[in-house]
């Protein structure tokens, strides 16, 4: 891989950070200063002002997300982010987004490949979201939520749909369409006046407040990880 893509991955900085270590001549390779067009595998010896750098630990956290922060690791008008809410030492990123004003579980990793799978729709995560809508939908509404509802970028796959109270629905969708289940409600007449996630890949925010997070454990990783889980 990519020097920079080596060194982000190593948690030392951002890619953009490592291009300017490499451009400042701090960075060898096999006791070579190296360039920006520097490729390393496993075997080469990497080192920043002479000290060693390894592939960092993989990470897996769980955030009970709070509302009003964003999900992306920096935030051009300068709201909070859940990267660093989690303030975590590892160079973690969210896997998919939630809406600022949306709570509830949201995964952060460092491992890429098993966030691009998780978010990839042919493996089908469940994703089970808790929503308050304006006024009382009735079972035609409940039908047309499950069965697919026209969105300007396509109709919706079909959805889990029950109604828990009358202005209170639980839907567990497969997809993770920008604002999907916002504009899903607002297609059949009821828009979110509250949207949280109440599971994702089957992890729940048991035991977590809004703004707690916690490491997964061993099982959970591999649960995620296991052939055509979650
Ligand atoms: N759907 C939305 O509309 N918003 C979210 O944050 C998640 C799913």
């Amino acid at each position: 891989m990519r020097l920079n893509a080596y060194l982000a991955r190593a948690g030392i900085a951002s890619r953009r950070g490592a291009e300017e270590l490499i451009r400042a001549g701090r960075v060898t390779v096999n006791g070579e200063v190296a360039g920006l067009a520097t490729f390393v595998e496993g075997k080469d010896r990497v080192e920043v002002d002479g000290a060693e750098v390894g592939p960092e630990p993989l990470t897996y956290v769980l955030l009970h997300k709070p509302a009003g922060v964003v999900t992306t690791a920096r935030d051009p008008h300068g709201r909070p982010t859940v990267v660093g809410l989690v303030g975590h030492e590892r160079r973690v990123v969210p896997v998919g987004r939630l809406d600022a004003d949306t709570t509830g579980v949201l995964l952060l990793t460092n491992d890429g490949a098993l966030a691009h799978r998780l978010m990839h729709p042919r493996y089908e995560v469940d994703k089970v979201y808790e929503v308050v809508v304006e006024g009382e939908p009735d079972d035609d509404d409940l039908t047309r939520l499950a069965e697919g509802v026209e969105l300007d970028d396509g109709k919706t796959a079909p959805a889990l749909v029950r109604r828990l109270e009358p202005s209170l629905l639980e839907l567990t969708l497969h997809e993770g369409r920008k604002h999907q289940v916002k504009r899903m409600l607002a297609a059949v007449g009821h828009p979110v006046t509250r949207l949280h996630r109440s599971s994702y890949a089957g992890l729940g925010t048991d035991g977590l407040g809004p703004g707690e997070w916690r490491e997964l454990s061993a099982e959970e990783v591999a649960a995620l990880r296991a052939p055509g889980a979650p």
